[in-house]
């Protein structure tokens, strides 16, 4: 029986050894987190990194580290010190990341970047060829691998190869300024199908296609060379019931299997009978407008001081790509603001918000969705934002208010989320207090929509459309000899 081969540059699962002994983490992001139910039920293997160097690696501990990912069903791809700082850090997220985000100041473009990006692409290649068998689906995953499709076609015809977006394609102005767009471009059009999250992100890719490349662009499909590529939108979604089982079986617990995060969030709400709680979740990244997110709830603090101590934000900010340098940045800002905003409202009993700055598991994660009463999911810029999916997975009782950013993919399914433009402080305050204020009612029949929308337009749905359109492509296709 054939075999889907997912690729991705991260693995489901992320190694690390301290003092000899290994751990294994799950990986954080939306497309580890997403597939990985995926790819636990079906039969196929996964190709990626497991987040640890060659160079860090002996070779005692190398052996383990592959026994650990052949226990998940993954297969790693052996990636260098240079080439995390080269191909990861470097072209991946110093030039396409703030490219297709549409933060082009800090957009970088080095040839030894792109050098080493074009050599990891085809590492990657030779790993999924080795483990491919005739007839095999390959599932390639992400920005880190646009030109993986095009590599594996010339060398295994055989394979049916997908090719799915994660992060937004950004409109042909900004895509032209990539000096190694036609390269890029005919790289991803070796797939046979290509998903994106959104219409807008199609269209903004078959713009670039037919104005750079110049080829024939007929609805959803290019003619490319003797091949139709179909180009298409599969809005991800999340494994819906995983998050609401955990939310109901965590309200069920009796207090002593409570987790200690859940008792104290209780416990505080508890001493303080108006207090409300307002979620942030972001990886800490530029594009996620965590620093206007935190000016605006000031702004909201002065604007209406009727909530002074009766509100707080817990903002749960995970490391992200603490190399580069903007990462880095961020997080200066980010404490500073932080730092301000406490400083200038707390008072011996309130402190307006509580910041974390780690990552969190599961469990965890579903208490914190679970115990606020509104979720300020913000990005500047977003492909798609699962927690927000997340967040009304979770919420059992019929209450709760999603504020989302109208520049996540995931606001174009969400209509029933109070929707924002992140730039506008004024407006984020303002839902803020109508999200605080809201009925009820109006809370419940808000939230019944969106969690109609959520649960049925899962992850399985959503994989399971890609598959399926890939499939039925594939079978339309001559066979090669
Ligand atoms: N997440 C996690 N641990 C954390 C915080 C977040 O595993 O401490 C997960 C979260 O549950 C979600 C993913 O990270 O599934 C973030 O995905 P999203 O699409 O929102 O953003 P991305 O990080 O992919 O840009
Ligand atoms: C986003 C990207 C993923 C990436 C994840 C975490 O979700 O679309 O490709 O894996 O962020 O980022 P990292 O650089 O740690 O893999």
């Amino acid at each position: 029986m054939n075999k889907t081969i997912i690729v991705s540059n991260r693995l489901p699962i992320e190694l690390q050894f301290e003092n000899e002994k290994m751990h294994i983490k799950s990986s954080v992001g939306g497309l580890a987190t997403g597939l990985k139910s995926i790819h636990s039920d079906g039969n196929g293997i996964w190709v990626g990194w497991s987040g640890i160097t060659e160079d860090e690696l002996t070779p005692v501990q190398s052996q383990k580290v592959d026994e650990a990912l052949d226990a998940h069903k993954c297969i790693r791809v052996p990636l260098t010190e240079y080439e995390i700082e080269n191909y990861y850090h470097g072209f991946s997220n110093k030039a396409l990341w703030p490219l297709f985000h549409y933060f082009q100041a800090y957009t970088e473009f080095e040839l030894e970047q792109w050098d080493s990006y074009k050599m990891v692409n085809n590492k990657f290649a030779e790993i999924v060829i080795k483990h491919a068998e005739e007839g095999d689906t390959v599932w390639i995953h992400d920005y880190q691998l646009l030109l993986l499709p095009q590599l594996l076609r010339e060398q295994r015809p055989d394979l049916t190869i997908g090719f799915f977006l994660h992060i937004p394609f950004p409109s042909f102005e900004l895509f032209r300024t990539c000096p190694w767009r036609d390269e890029l471009l005919y790289g991803v059009l070796g797939a046979d199908l290509i998903g994106f999250h959104t219409y807008d992100y199609v269209r903004h890719f078959l713009s670039s296609t037919s104005r750079l490349a110049g080829l024939d662009v007929h609805f959803n499909e290019v003619n490319y060379g003797d091949r139709t590529v179909k180009v298409d939108f599969f809005p991800m979604g999340i494994d819906y019931d995983r998050y609401h089982s955990a939310a109901i079986e965590h309200a069920a617990r009796p207090e002593e299997a409570k987790s200690q995060l859940r008792k104290s969030i209780e416990q505080h709400n508890s001493n303080n009978m108006e207090s409300r709680l307002v979620l942030s979740i972001d990886r800490m990244d530029y594009t996620k407008g965590i620093p206007n997110r935190i000016k605006a709830f000031e702004y909201f603090l002065n604007k209406y001081p009727e909530f002074k101590g009766k509100v707080r934000l817990l903002m749960l900010a995970v490391p992200s790509r603490e190399k580069v340098m903007q990462y880095q940045h961020l997080k200066r800002e980010t404490d500073e603001l932080v730092g301000r905003v406490n400083g200038q409202f707390a008072t011996v009993n309130w402190t307006p918000i509580w910041y974390f700055y780690r990552s969190m598991q599961f469990d965890d994660l579903v208490d914190l969705y679970a115990s606020s009463d509104v979720a300020m999911i913000t990005p500047l810029r977003d492909g798609m934002n699962l927690v927000a999916k997340e967040y009304v997975a979770t919420r059992i009782d019929g209450n709760g208010v999603l504020i989302l950013s109208e520049m996540a993919g995931s606001a174009q399914e969400m209509h029933q989320a109070l929707l924002v433009n992140p730039n506008n402080f004024e407006q984020l305050a303002d839902s803020l207090k109508t999200a605080l204020e809201m009925p009820e009612q109006e809370q419940a029949i808000r939230l019944a929509a969106l969690q109609k929308g959520v649960s049925k337009h899962n992850v399985e749905t959503w994989a399971n459309a890609f598959i399926n359109s890939l499939t039925e492509i594939k079978s339309q296709i001559a066979p090669v000899f």
